[in-house]
């Protein structure tokens, strides 16, 4: 038999009602914040995100899902929207057209990581980017928005962390510094943590070691190396976010897996969805657009995972149940043939009615079962004595009243389905 791809899921009938209510409520925020959407394909040249993100980052080094087409161009399924989003700014020329773009995207998005719950290989991620000002009042925005659609999708136990990793040159006087901390503890440290002392000395902070943990807890702190310009905006960001009343944590251990990040970063944590807790992440990235060919431009964003989402409220037990119903289901009884059903359901169809009707041949005492399961709120009778005479009965499911109506007269069973 063959099986869906490792790390990849089905999303069936049953689960789509929550996957609907979380991307409504996403559109209606981004709406609500005036974020335009933006879609991009589904794959890029690779050097894209070996450029953007970083090529000593996780998803750059060993993620990524890269082949070589038939025209020899190294291709990438996207791992993250923010380079195709920056891509096709430059490429759109969009900062001649207005100075701020505030865009959002709901897309699946590829990395070969190790599966488990809440990490797939093909995920999806709703985000934002503002690109276009440095103003800190963006980076409050960014967790404003994504904590707003994470509660009003019903999740609770939520923890908005945040930091800042000051801009290249404040970063690279804090990495030396980590560098000679590490350097006497370096044997003490776990293998993979030797091999980023290397390579991406940072991500030490993200390892699950308990001995490393401890060992980074004693390390330095990336603040104590931020220039008064750098701590200012902080500050500023942590001002807006106290007004509007979204507690945070300070954490200085938040480094983020890619290397765009300038200034603020953040993520918001689940205690409801065991080891892989980020719920979202995000930050500012001041020179990205620089650095991907295009004219030196200020951003900031965030994305969420969808998968982490739809657990944690699962978790949580804030899932909604499909409520979704059928406004009529036919029940076909003889005389009446299968044509006249049929093309009674065409006209209801055409008045934009949910309706159905049986398939399977089944007895009419099957029929109501199917129409009880799909919740029909009518059933309409065509057959019987009544059919003979000119007539169908529809039945009010939750009333259990039922009148005769003319069956040339279908508007009126239209103008009774309508009267919800
Ligand atoms: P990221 O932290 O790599 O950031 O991913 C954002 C979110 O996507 C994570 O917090 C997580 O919920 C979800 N996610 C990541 N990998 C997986 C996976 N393998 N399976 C399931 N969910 C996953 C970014 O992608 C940046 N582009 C965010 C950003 C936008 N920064 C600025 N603008």
């Amino acid at each position: 038999m063959i099986k869906a791809i490792t790390g990849t899921k089905d999303i069936l009938p049953e689960q789509i009602s929550e996957w609907k209510r979380l991307e409504k409520i996403v559109e209606e925020k981004m709406s609500c914040f005036n974020y335009k959407e933006i879609r991009t394909p589904t794959f890029e040249e690779t050097s894209l995100f070996s450029r953007g993100i970083g090529e000593a980052t996780d998803i750059v080094s060993k993620e990524m899902y890269t082949f070589t087409d038939r025209s020899k161009t190294s291709i990438t399924l996207k791992p993250e929207m923010t380079a195709s989003v920056v891509r096709a700014f430059i490429e759109h020329k969009l900062s001649k057209k207005q100075n701020l773009h505030k865009l959002y995207y709901i897309s699946s998005m590829y990395r070969q990581e190790r599966p488990q719950a809440g990490r797939l290989r093909e995920f999806h991620q709703f985000g934002a980017e503002a690109i276009g000002s440095d103003n800190p009042m963006l980076d409050a925005e960014m967790i404003e928005l994504a904590y707003d659609i994470l509660k009003s999708f019903g999740l609770k136990n939520l923890e908005v962390k945040i930091n800042s990793l000051g801009v290249p040159s404040e970063r690279e006087s804090y990495k030396s510094e980590l560098k000679k901390y590490l350097s006497d503890k370096f044997d003490s440290l776990s293998e993979d943590s030797k091999k980023r002392f290397e390579t991406n000395i940072l991500r030490i902070f993200d390892s699950k070691d308990e001995r490393d943990i401890e060992i980074m807890d004693g390390a330095p702190k990336i603040l104590d190396f931020l220039s008064d310009e750098s701590l200012e905006h902080f500050e500023k960001v942590k001002n807006y976010l106290t007004g509007i009343g979204i507690e945070f944590k300070v954490d200085q251990k938040l480094v983020r897996g890619l290397d765009y990040y300038t200034n603020t970063t953040f993520e918001i944590v689940s205690g409801s969805v065991g080891s892989q807790s980020a719920l979202c992440g995000g930050g500012r990235y001041n020179l990205l657009i620089e650095q991907l060919g295009g004219p030196p431009t200020p951003a900031t964003g965030f994305a969420a995972g969808m998968e982490r989402i739809l657990l944690a409220c699962q978790n949580e037990g804030c899932s909604q149940e499909d409520k979704s119903s059928l406004d009529v289901y036919l029940v076909r009884m003889e005389p009446a043939k299968t044509s006249d059903v049929f093309k009674i359901a065409a006209e209801l169809r055409n008045n934009n009615l949910k309706t159905e009707l049986d398939y399977l041949s089944r007895s009419v005492k099957a029929q109501m079962r199917e129409a009880n399961r799909l919740k029909a709120r009518f059933v309409l009778f065509v057959g019987g004595e009544e059919f003979e005479k000119g007539y169908v009965v529809l039945k009010n499911m939750e009333s259990g009243e039922q009148e005769d109506v003319k069956q040339d007269n279908l508007d009126a069973i239209i103008n009774r389905l309508n009267l919800k």
